[in-house]
């Protein structure tokens, strides 16, 4: 059970839009604050997609997606969360941007107002110290794509209470996903065993030790995993995997975490992976073909 009503989501892209969706669905009045009008108006059109996508896939009916859109309202105002009782941070992962919205919702918010970041790299901490409520700051980590994966990594910080804690793991129950409890270290749980594993996955092919094909079907086959690594490097986005792994390396200051050369000139190169069009893979020709990276 949980005393959560009403959620304002901070950011309306990758992240933001589809724990909208995820939350809206389950019943919760829901606000996503973007930037500017027009944005937020994009945000409102990804999640309605979202959900038409599902109706024709036959995962949902079409009363159960207008209803769903009938919860979420979208917003440039800040101010229009001053009711919410969960605040979910999902914009850019920069502790600048993400800190100073914090400040101004501290003050806007009334005193039961959970705040919860989706960071995948920063610390808790951090941004909980911003705040006057420690106390009442977890993370809720969700992962890519929101909609269908179940997982919420729930993340305790030295500040957060007893109750925030089982709070937050009601809330993420409510919304239909499982929850675990992770200790507020970089990686949390997941990124910690999956980042060394994908940035040597990416060092294999930098050394030739095989193609990128054949590690992607080798971990798929021989490992049962739903997709090779390096397709789900490309999935994840190069460029935000590169500043998970830097953020990891400087906390832990293991090689094993940090970025191979590789992984850096494809990010100075602009190959994002899925989302730029090119990668391991070059999604500009369906099935998409490995991409000659020189080597
Ligand atoms: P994104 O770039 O798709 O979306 C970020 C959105 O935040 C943009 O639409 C931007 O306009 C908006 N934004 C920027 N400043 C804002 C502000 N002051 N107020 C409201 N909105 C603002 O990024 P994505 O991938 O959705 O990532 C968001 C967060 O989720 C990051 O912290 C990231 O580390 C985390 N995350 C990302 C995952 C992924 O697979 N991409 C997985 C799990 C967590």
């Amino acid at each position: 059970m949980t005393d959560i009503r009403t959620v304002a989501v901070l950011g309306g892209g990758l992240m933001g839009s589809g724990i909208a969706q995820v939350v809206a669905q389950a019943g919760f009045s829901t606000t996503i604050r973007e930037v500017s009008d027009a944005l937020a108006q994009r945000a409102r059109a990804r999640v309605e997609r979202a959900l038409t996508r599902a109706v024709e896939k036959g995962k949902l009916d079409a009363p159960q997606r207008d209803a769903a859109l009938g919860r979420l309202t979208v917003t440039s105002d800040l101010g229009a969360l001053d009711a919410a009782d969960v605040v979910i941070e999902a914009v850019v992962e920069d502790l600048a941007v993400k800190n100073a919205l914090w400040r101004e919702l501290d003050a806007l918010c009334g005193p039961t107002t959970l705040f919860a970041s989706n960071t995948s790299s920063l610390t808790i901490a951090a941004m909980a110290a911003a705040t006057a409520r420690g106390d009442r700051f977890v993370g809720l980590h969700f992962f890519n794509p929101v909609p269908a994966m179940r997982l919420v990594e729930v993340v305790r910080t030295v500040t957060t209470s007893d109750e925030s804690f089982a709070r937050a793991m009601d809330f993420a129950r409510a919304i239909g996903k499982e929850p675990i409890a992770a200790k507020d270290t970089s990686g949390f749980v997941v990124n910690l065993l999956l980042v060394p594993y994908l940035m040597d996955a990416i060092t294999q092919v930098e050394r030739h030790v095989a193609s990128v094909e054949d590690v992607d079907r080798g971990m798929a086959l021989g490992a049962g995993h739903p997709m090779g690594p390096l397709q789900l490097c490309d999935f994840i986005g190069l460029d935000t995997l590169q500043r998970v792994a830097e953020v990891m390396f400087d906390e832990y200051k293991e090689r094993r975490y940090a970025p191979p050369p590789l992984l850096r000139r494809m990010v100075l190169a602009g190959m994002y992976g899925r989302k730029s069009g090119r990668g391991f893979y070059d999604y500009s020709q369906d099935p998409p073909r490995v991409s000659a990276l020189g080597i």
